[in-house]
């Protein structure tokens, strides 16, 4: 049993199990420095409006500023017996400088301090996030320039389609993460609104001044409707939506390096420092990272899900089934904060294997769409000329099972083109070099050198 500051209505003598499973402290401990940084503009603007005396903002003010500093410094460790961080901060305040302390929260109610917290919180976290995913694009666009001319097989239905380069390829990594950063910029003009001074649900008759206080705390604008201001989840909602696209954009990308370091595609070989071994089997070397930041892209989605379903049906306003979302998107913020550095890292250490990539172009026969397109050039209408291309495939592929053939469609002989077309030539041969293929893709956002310079600046913006 402990004593409640919120004593009255209750004899706030409680019991430990409900005290345990009511606290929020080892969550919400992480939002110390916004709680603390939300009093000290809550004292500046309760002194703007003459509710409380100027000299006993800068005691207040002075003594939170201390209390910030003695946790950053671990000089004052932050209590589990806590209820949350809010009441921790207050309870300390009043600890050090008595009844004055009981003043900071005139005009304030924890569910809209709450609501505060977490928009700065999510603010900052923002940032952050932008700032890995800028990164990340960083690293992709060396990549890119470094396999301008790294001719590599295209997929569709994970077979092999057409050539293209390994520059364009990751950069539609890039283009990914840049709407990332967009989706979260957006966000945050969304985040950037005030709660604050919506008190429990229905506002204040102090005469206090919303404007004021979020101007200090850097806001852009307040909530218009108090009931909103502190009912209102759909930030964190959004954030997990944002965070879960990431870490789905991230499991695409952590397959397909699964995939290009297995032996039979041989791609890309990764450094050791992102790899592991196995217990067992001497050879291995596994793309652990990889497989990891795939996998949790499950618990990102889940606590997305766990979100939306807390709030479905929460009528307003505050509801303490909110307390339960912090640790949802703690997690999912952690989550995709640690798989971008470790992507990033482990994107900018691999190794590609440019030979083996051009290797592996030259057989699956995906220049078959030029053999076509040469056709049409030459005249020939593009239905017919696919089925020529085709059946030429289907030749080639039956020649290749019965002897020692192992055509390809720039050495199958000029004689035997011709048995399909009349209209094959020489110039046959230049016009399907992979090379080619990819040059001539100019067509904007095709494979082209051309392009991928296009695509370089655009994600340099
Ligand atoms: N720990 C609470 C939360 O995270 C703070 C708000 C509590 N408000 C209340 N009326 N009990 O939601």
């Amino acid at each position: 049993m402990s004593k409640k500051m919120w004593e009255g209505r209750t004899s706030g003598k409680t019991s430990k199990i409900a005290d345990e499973f009511n606290s929020s402290i080892n969550v919400d401990r992480r939002m110390y420095r916004e709680d603390i940084e939300g009093s000290i503009a809550h004292v500046a603007m309760l002194s703007h409006c003459k509710i409380i005396k100027k000299s006993e903002e800068k005691k207040i003010k002075a003594a939170l500023i201390k209390i910030l500093n003695d946790i950053d410094t671990g000089k004052l460790k932050i209590s589990d017996d806590a209820e949350d961080i809010h009441m921790f901060v207050e309870e300390v305040l009043t600890k050090r400088i008595g009844d004055l302390g009981k003043k900071l929260h005139t005009a304030r109610s924890r569910n809209d301090q709450v609501a505060l917290d977490a928009r700065l919180y999510m603010r900052k976290e923002i940032i952050s996030i932008n700032f890995l995913l800028d990164k990340m694009i960083d690293t992709i666009i060396k990549i890119a320039d470094e396999n301008r001319d790294t001719i590599m097989p295209g997929f569709t239905h994970l077979q092999k389609a057409q050539a293209i380069t390994f520059a364009h390829y990751i950069l539609a990594y890039g283009m990914m993460f840049k709407r990332d950063m967009e989706r979260l910029y957006d966000l945050y003009n969304r985040v950037n609104v005030s709660p604050i001074g919506a008190l429990a649900l229905a506002g204040t008759t102090y005469k206090t001044d919303r404007v004021y206080e979020a101007k200090l705390l850097n806001f852009d604008s307040v909530c218009e409707n108090s009931i909103d201001a502190v009912s209102d989840r759909d930030f964190i909602v959004e954030f997990a939506s944002d965070i879960s696209i990431i870490a789905m954009h991230l499991s695409r990308l952590a397959e397909e390096i699964i995939i290009y370091t297995s032996g039979e595609f041989d791609y890309i070989v990764l450094s050791d420092e992102f790899t592991t071994g196995s217990s067992i089997m001497p050879q291995k070397k596994n793309s652990d990272m990889a497989e990891l930041v795939r996998g949790k892209t499950g618990r990102v989605y889940g606590n997305l899900i766990n979100i939306l379903t807390i709030l479905k049906g929460l009528p307003l306003a505050y509801n303490k089934d909110m307390q339960e979302d912090k640790e949802l998107i703690f997690d999912s913020i952690d989550t995709v904060k640690n798989s971008l550095v470790i992507f990033e890292s482990m994107l900018a250490t691999m190794t590609i294997n440019k030979e083996r990539m051009r290797e592996d172009a030259a057989t699956g026969f995906i220049n078959a769409t030029d053999l076509a397109d040469y056709l049409v050039t030459k005249g020939v209408p593009f239905r017919d000329a696919y089925k020529i291309a085709g059946h030429i495939v289907s030749f080639a592929l039956e020649e290749n099972k019965d002897s020692k053939n192992n055509y390809t469609l720039e050495t199958l002989p000029l004689e035997t083109y011709k048995k399909f077309s009349k209209k094959f030539d020489e110039d046959l041969y230049d016009f399907i070099k992979l090379e080619n293929t990819v040059y001539r893709r100019t067509s904007l956002g095709g494979a082209s050198p051309k392009n991928i310079d296009r695509q370089i600046k655009y994600l340099k913006k």
